[in-house]
């Protein structure tokens, strides 16, 4: 595969480089050029300043000037950042102070893995690596650049990015910064709660998140994150390949499409298992209500990782509604049509396929038959909501001569329910008919 920087990218190594600076690619897009895998950003560095980078392109953002970074816009964004070693650290996350420097050994030096401590001049066509990062890419090794504590104290994000580059481009962690990972796991509390989000969602995205999330427990992160799973290695579940409840989690998780959030949810789905957990007359164990627990439970997790409400609000149904791999009635369907949506719905037939499938199942006739008729509903169906019924509350209070009050509503509450049912019948005539019979067995409504 060929690939190259864009026109524009290249075009600003060149400037800087005929202005006098040092200037080349380096990060991520190096490392993913040397693996063939198109970069999505292509990140320059240079030994010009950043008020110098200013004066030499028109349009340019300074968007962390702090740490020497300007966005440039030629038009393409690109991120350009002067050369900089880091002193010391806040908490874990940022450096107390930092030093400009001409040197791109030093820029290279402060960067977290060899992998990511590449450089590459396009003018020259010239590599620079100085702590042996092409050697890994080629040995499939994240390793630190250096101390690998030092690294993780100085920002323990990494921590967590290590794992991602392991699973994201199936890698090993080098074992020196493995032992780091494991003794530095504590600094992961002092991360923001945004920031372990979006790296938890980045290792749900890979290919095979299976790996990476067995690769967050064996590294006693995954309980520090989600500490709601403690016990979840102990629990026993009995299930065909899946000895503990954590095994059919992260099996759940590893079996959903490749939709980060999805796959949280599957990795959630069963937590309410944990706290209720029962052991009946007859020795049965049993979970009365864990869907219901898990939902809540996951409501938490997600509130404290600071996700925002819709992604909340789906990830509660999916779990909530995880249950049974029995029959879905049209009916159903309809109502979470009209309710909750398609995605949702087929999110939801993809995490049950996802658990039958990690409790040992092979094929789920029931999932293959509701897909079918969600198929055909939405063929050849108008998704009705409540407010599409053919009678209003008026039709309704004239035809049975009642006044405004709760009876009203749950009329035509369950005429939206016989909709559901019976889709043909929104019509005036079927409904006012159907709501005559509706009221004629009166104790069901309030009066
Ligand atoms: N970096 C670092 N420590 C961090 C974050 C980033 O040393 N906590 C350095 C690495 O050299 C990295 C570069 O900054 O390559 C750019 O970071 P980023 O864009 O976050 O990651 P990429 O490596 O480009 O990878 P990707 O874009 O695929 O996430």
């Amino acid at each position: 595969m060929d690939i190259s920087p864009p026109v524009g990218a290249l075009d600003i190594v060149q400037c800087l480089q005929q202005a006098g600076h040092q200037a080349v690619f380096v990060g991520g897009c190096v490392r993913d050029l040397l693996l063939g895998i198109a970069p999505t950003d292509w990140d320059v560095a240079t030994s010009a300043r950043p008020e110098q980078v200013r004066q030499l392109f028109a349009h340019t953002v300074p968007v962390g000037i702090k740490f020497g970074t300007v966005m440039v816009l030629n038009p393409e964004a690109v991120e350009v950042t002067t050369f900089r070693r880091d002193l010391g650290s806040k908490n874990s996350r940022h450096p107390v102070q930092v030093l400009f420097t001409d040197s791109l050994t030093e820029d290279l030096a402060r960067r977290d893995f060899t992998i990511n401590a590449l450089a590459w001049d396009p003018i020259t066509d010239t590599h620079i690596d100085p702590f042996g990062g092409r050697a890994d890419l080629t040995a499939q090794l994240v390793r630190a650049v250096g101390d690998p504590m030092q690294r993780f104290y100085e920002d323990a994000l990494r921590i967590l990015r290590a794992v991602r580059f392991a699973c994201r481009l199936d890698f090993d962690i080098e074992s020196e910064t493995w032992d780091a990972v494991i003794s530095s796991a504590y600094l992961t509390d002092r991360l923001s709660k945004e920031r372990v989000r979006d790296e938890l969602l980045k290792i749900l995205a890979v290919p095979d998140p299976g790996r990476g999330l067995w690769m967050l427990n064996e590294l006693g992160i995954l309980q520090r994150i989600i500490p709601e799973l403690r016990g979840s290695e102990r629990l026993a579940q009995g299930k065909r390949g899946a000895p503990t409840l954590l095994d059919h989690l992260i099996q759940t998780a590893a079996a959903c499409p490749e939709k980060p959030l999805l796959r949280l949810a599957g990795l959630l789905h069963d937590i309410g298992k944990l706290t209720t957990r029962q052991i009946t007359s007859i020795g049965r164990v049993v979970f009365h209500g864990h869907t219901q627990e898990g939902a809540r439970i996951a409501g938490k997790v997600m509130r404290r990782l600071c996700f925002d409400s819709k992604s909340i609000a789906y990830a509660q149904w999916l779990v909530q509604n995880h249950m049974h791999q029995g029959e879905i009635s049209r009916k159903v369907l309809r109502r979470w049509l009209s309710a909750q949506g398609e995605t949702w719905i087929r999110d939801l037939l993809a995490l049950r396929k996802a658990d039958h499938i990690a409790s040992g199942g092979s094929d789920a006739p029931a999932l293959s038959k509701a897909e079918a008729d969600l198929d055909a509903i939405l063929a050849n169906e108008q998704v009705l909501k409540p407010s599409d019924l053919a009678v209003d509350g008026h039709d309704i209070m004239k035809l049975l001569q009642i006044s405004p009050g709760p009876a009203v509503g749950q009329v035509l509450a369950r005429l939206y329910e016989h909709i559901l049912e019976n889709p043909a019948d929104n019509n005036r005539a079927s409904l006012l008919d159907q709501a005559e019979r509706l009221w004629a067995d009166k104790q069901h409504f309030s009066r």
